[in-house]
């Protein structure tokens, strides 16, 4: 994809600082599921969230769009606090595909747009441009149970950016995915942020994706979540993951993430 792809969104681009978290915690009743959080991303940088099942990794993506709000803390999109301003600047790309069935590529990839009162027909035509660049022309017309699992996750992602949004989260996107593909929309995501920088949190059970899309990573506790270690990903540039793979500051960097994670669970 093409920076100029986001000319083609409805919302521009928002200034100001990225996510912030101080000091959150966050209960369900009496279950703590998130102890004590804070964390910095510099605007347009991406964040990995790594750690053990039910550690409070989608409750912390949750309270950072809005769709809950912290027991205790601060939670700071770009500046702003209220559960409100946080949803109009976050878009959400869940673990599977909330693609409607009854839609085609190109409605799909519309909705978004008409969500935010853009014509039908005219969001139809903006998105066209945008499935090219996402390598999808050929599909427009085609309905979700026609694609490929990486597809769909790949329309969904479409989607997720067409909503103009700045700042992405990401909940185990490829989780669903054979690890073929799920190697080449790890690329593929990685390119296409290098082109249209947003900032982004990703969830992931995978340590390799961690550090390939993330600029830092996050090692979170069992539960009641705490985010016990920071690790800045300094690795060469590189567009080749396999070169990356094959480095040894990643081999490196892999090994410290498991063996926290082998700590924390
Ligand atoms: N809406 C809710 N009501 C009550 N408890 C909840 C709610 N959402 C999450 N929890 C609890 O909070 C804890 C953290 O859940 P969360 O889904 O954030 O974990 P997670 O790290 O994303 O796990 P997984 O890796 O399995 O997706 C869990 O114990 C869960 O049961
Ligand atoms: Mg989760």
């Amino acid at each position: 994809m093409h920076p100029s792809a986001e000319a083609k969104t409805v919302a521009p681009p928002v200034q100001g600082e990225g996510v912030e978290l101080v000091d959150v915690v966050k209960r369900f009743g009496g279950t703590v599921a998130v102890s004590g959080a804070s964390l910095s991303l510099p605007r347009h940088g991406r964040l990995s969230i790594v750690g053990p099942s039910g550690c409070g990794k989608s409750t912390i993506l949750s309270m950072i769009c809005g769709l809950t709000d912290a027991s205790e803390g601060v939670v700071r999109v770009e500046g702003a606090t209220t559960m409100k301003e946080r949803l109009a600047r976050c878009a959400w790309m869940p673990q599977r595909d909330l693609l409607l069935p009854w839609r085609d590529v190109a409605g799909n990839a519309a909705l978004a747009l008409e969500n935010h009162g853009v014509s039908k027909k005219e969001a139809r035509e903006q998105v066209l441009d945008l499935i090219e660049r996402f390598g999808l022309s050929g599909f427009e017309k085609k309905y979700p149970h026609q694609l490929s699992g990486g597809m769909r996750q790949r329309v969904s992602f479409l989607r997720t950016m067409a909503a103009g949004k700045d700042v992405l989260l990401f909940d185990e996107p490829f989780g669903a995915l054979d690890s073929i593909t799920r190697a080449d929309l790890q690329q593929w995501l990685r390119l296409t942020l290098d082109e249209a920088p947003r900032t982004t949190v990703l969830v992931t059970h995978d340590v390799e994706e961690a550090l390939l899309l993330g600029d830092t990573v996050v090692v979170m506790s069992a539960r009641p979540g705490r985010i016990v270690q920071r690790i800045e990903v300094e690795l060469p540039q590189t567009d080749s993951r396999r070169e990356l793979l094959r480095h040894p500051a990643f081999a490196e960097l892999r090994d410290e993430l498991l063996s926290l994670l082998e700590v924390t669970e």
